[in-house]
């Protein structure tokens, strides 16, 4: 099935802009594609009921690069906390030199916007050779990844021009949310109550979305405080950990500045040691799961005296005298906050780079995809 065309039809000054506004648009293409509204399910176009026989799977890989892998890790996550699977997640390349062996019962989530990938297609080949069950993520139609998947799923994202990776990373990880509800169903591992909360909630996203798109504006204000900045710490846990990876790697790749990310508790062992005032803090703070840790950190940071931009609900009063700056998204569940988290981040990287003078659709030393 085609990829659909994403509708905007406002003038951008940029690619990346246009695709970051895209982004609700996209999260609809895949709703219409991918979910039947009536039955509140996550439907595959599988004519041949392939995806049934992977009941006979005992082994899930999760195999991506850049931000295709911090997808996959958000996957992951999903896979553990609604399946009680355990998946194994490998940088491509990692995974190419450590010569890991699968067989026929291991099935390969291959995850690539382009499906060109170098790194990727050259696994795909590896582990078709071991007879191994490749589902395949992309927004490349046509592409070596389409081919040599034995099923796909298309991000329906359109083309994406600018070099950073946006609209294509959100619909990967929704992609990973309707494809662990399918299991979820197959295995009766999800009530249906379950399943309809989650269906309800990705029907609201693209709203939730555009609420975020609104405050584009304010975080250009917000990237001409902090343009001038070279050294930025990224936190999260959990789902939040994804996106902490993810927007250290937007923020590099667009604005040239070091952004590191660590995993919440992570940053106690060691990471700390950078306490001075130089170096301020982007914390992801979504209340519900993992909020308390991730207030507690925020409150530690203060005392250290180092500066926080947070991410938090809306609504949420509670960070308004110990953060320097807060930047708000609308509540949802756990699972989607990688989605709505990261989009004023790709904002903001997009306003950082455009006040720096570089072109954002095309930063430096870096091509769309790597061959
Ligand atoms: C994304 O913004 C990056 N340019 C890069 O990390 C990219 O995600 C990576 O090269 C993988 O590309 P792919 O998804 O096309 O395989």
């Amino acid at each position: 099935m085609p990829a659909k065309n994403t509708k905007t039809t406002k003038t951008f000054p940029h690619s990346m802009l246009k695709e970051i506004f895209e982004q609700p648009d996209v999260i609809k293409n895949i709703i219409d594609e991918y979910i039947n509204k009536k039955r509140k399910e996550a439907v595959f176009n599988d004519p041949d009921k392939i995806l049934k026989k992977l009941k006979k799977i005992n082994r899930i890989i999760i195999l991506g690069c850049g931000t295709s892998f911090h997808a996959g890790l958000a996957g992951k996550y999903m896979f553990s906390e609604y399946l009680g699977v355990e998946a194994e997640i490998e940088l491509a390349d990692e995974f190419i030199a450590r010569k890991i062996k699968t067989d026929s019962k291991t099935l390969v989530i291959t995850i690539s916007q382009s499906g060109k990938t170098a790194d990727i297609i050259k696994a795909v080949r590896l582990v078709r050779k071991q007879k191994s069950f490749i589902l395949g993520i992309t927004n490349g139609i046509n592409s070596p990844l389409d081919k040599l998947s034995n099923f796909i799923c298309f991000c329906q994202a359109g083309e994406e021009k600018a070099l950073a990776a946006t609209k294509t990373y959100t619909s990967q990880i929704l992609l990973f949310a309707l494809i662990t509800l399918y299991f979820g169903k197959l295995q009766k591992k999800i009530t249906p109550t379950l399943r309809v909360k989650i269906i309800n909630e990705i029907i609201r996203l693209p709203k939730k979305i555009n609420q975020i798109l609104k405050q584009n504006v304010n975080l250009q204000i917000v990237a001409d405080k902090y343009y001038k900045l070279d050294d930025l710490l990224v936190l999260g846990k959990n789902y939040q950990y994804v996106s902490a990876l993810e927007a250290g790697l937007k923020l590099k790749e667009t604005t040239y500045m070091h952004a590191e990310s660590f995993a919440l508790g992570e940053f106690l062992h060691g990471p700390v040691a950078i306490s001075d005032k130089k170096h301020p803090c982007l914390i992801f703070a979504p209340t519900g799961k993992n909020y308390k840790e991730a207030k507690k950190m925020i409150k530690k940071l203060k005392k250290l005296k180092k500066k926080t931009i947070v991410i938090t609900t809306q609504g949420n009063r509670q960070l308004i005298k110990i953060a320097d700056k807060i930047i708000y998204t609308p509540k949802t569940l756990n699972l989607f906050n990688p989605i709505l988290s990261i989009i004023p981040i790709q904002i903001l990287a997009y306003h950082i780079a455009v006040l720096k003078g570089i072109n954002p659709d095309k930063p430096r030393n870096l091509n769309k995809c790597v061959i």
